[in-house]
């Protein structure tokens, strides 16, 4: 017998990790009867899935609570009433606070533990006295059901490594995700291949630490010991049907040899990397604990660009942090400015509880934070822009993803990751076809799609 249906809805906030885990918890529910649905009102199960890195992305998760209460309460005489679980990073931080300060949760579950949902949630109906699904799976029934994945679209996340071992001062991933963990390369290979199979045409690997990728080789090549990102990417790359590669996030430190030469062979490895850096002054960069110089960060992009010269780099920044003068961030500037980044993120450092920076002295006045926010933002706007206006004329490959906002036109994106506008008929989804740029903006380009007589 089937299980009964029942409705989930998944909020996710933050970093693309928690988008593919929020997908792994759908693929983890399904067997239960769980089928995703767009708003919360009418939930049977509403997972938040939250981020924890930054004070605004912590809050915003209480405000939903509030949101939800009504929704909950108004079900709670019904024979179907709203659990809420709360997961992801600021489950795993606040979990016992979470419970005091709203009551509305019923359960919380960390990163790395969503694989015992349906268990979890089981528990929580038994003490609510609601009756069990008779057809529940035991769980290692849906830990190979976890193999499967629901696939939407043609572009899709697949994580490789977990967590980060690097304690940057101001960052809490390390408490939040744990030590560094790699997935097998006969795992990754696996999963790969499914999407493949379901007409993925692009993956992009995930980790916190994604470079820092230590992974055990495949049956048969043990006597290799480890692999690292590079060779994963090599053998990736060898599945028929993925067209397109990327990786994110990076470290500086861990940009090997091997990984840099992919970028100069691989064909299917897109030329885009994003690197953060988060500060142009040394004193900075060592007071964030990250373990390397600006200069030693310049070069990783000078050699990256040696083997792929048309590679759009990208950043993150953090401007803010407790010590930082206006000297300091006159070096973040000018280090912005000698890499010219074709994108980039940047915030105003966030005091997290429980991190080293937490307790620095010298914390920066909020206005003065938001002042250099403000200039630093405006010259990465500059750059982008600069570097989207450098494609007009040129003839780009996109991946077309989904129908345009206006009617007659799809979205795409360009090997540099660029958002893409343009008339084309709607077969093409799912496809790469050769597009000639002819207007570009701070945000995307848009372009004419190449007749297959020029294409000749
Ligand atoms: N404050 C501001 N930004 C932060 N980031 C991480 N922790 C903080 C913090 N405490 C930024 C970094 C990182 C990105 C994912 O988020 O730039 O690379
Ligand atoms: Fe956080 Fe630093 Fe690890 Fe990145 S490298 S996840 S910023 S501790």
């Amino acid at each position: 017998m089937a299980p009964q249906r029942k409705k989930l809805f998944i909020k996710t906030y933050g970093c693309q990790m928690n988008v593919y885990d929020s997908e792994r918890m759908r693929d983890v529910l399904a067997p239960l009867g769980y089928e995703p649905i767009d708003a919360p009102d009418d939930a049977d199960l509403v997972i938040l899935n939250t981020c924890h890195i930054r004070e605004k992305a912590a809050e915003k998760v209480y405000s939903e609570l509030g949101r939800l209460r009504p929704h909950k309460d108004a079900k709670a005489d019904s024979n179907r009433p709203m659990t809420i679980a709360v997961a992801g990073c600021v489950g795993q931080a606040e979990g016992a606070e979470i419970m005091k300060r709203a009551p509305v949760v019923d359960l919380v579950v960390g990163p790395q533990t969503y694989h015992k949902l349906p268990e979890l949630i089981a528990q929580t109906h038994r003490a609510r006295g609601e009756r069990l699904e008779t057809e529940f799976e035991p769980v290692a029934k849906f830990d190979a059901l976890a193999g499967d994945r629901a696939v939407e679209g043609h572009s899709a996340f697949l994580t490789v490594q977990e967590g980060c071992d690097k304690f940057c001062t101001f960052c809490v991933v390390p408490y939040t995700r744990g030590a560094e963990w790699s997935r097998p390369v006969d795992q990754i290979v696996a999963e790969a291949r499914i999407l493949a199979s379901k007409g993925v045409r692009e993956i992009t690997l995930l980790g916190q630490n994604v470079n820092a990728y230590h992974g055990e080789a495949p049956a048969g090549r043990e006597a290799d010991g480890a692999w690292g990102l590079g060779r994963l990417l090599r053998h990736l790359a060898l599945i028929g049907g993925l067209d397109r590669i990327r990786y994110t996030t990076s470290h500086p430190r861990d940009m090997d040899d091997e990984l840099i030469a992919a970028h100069g062979d691989l064909e299917c490895l897109m030329p885009y990397l994003h690197l953060p850096v988060q500060s142009g002054s040394d004193k900075i960069l060592k007071a964030m604990n990250r373990q390397h110089s600006f200069e030693e960060y310049a070069r990783v992009i000078e050699k990256v660009r040696s083997v792929r010269p048309d590679i759009a780099i990208s950043g993150d920044f953090i401007v803010g942090f407790p010590g930082e003068t206006d000297v300091d961030f006159e070096a973040t500037l000018q280090g912005v400015r000698e890499i010219n980044y074709a994108s980039a993120f940047s915030f105003k450092y966030s005091r997290r509880p429980g991190t080293p920076g937490a307790a620095m002295p010298l914390q920066i006045d909020e206005a003065v934070a938001s002042e250099r926010l403000q200039t630093l933002q405006s010259l990465l706007v500059e750059q982008q822009t600069g570097f989207n206006r450098t494609q007009i004329g040129k003839r780009l490959p996109v991946l077309f993803e989904k129908a345009g906002r206006i009617d007659g036109q799809l979205h795409g994106r360009s090997p540099y990751l660029q958002s893409l506008h343009c008339d084309a008929p709607s077969h093409l989804v799912g496809q790469i076809a050769d597009v000639v740029i002819t207007d570009a903006t701070r945000n995307s380009l848009t372009g004419r799609l190449v007749e297959k007589a020029d294409a000749a």
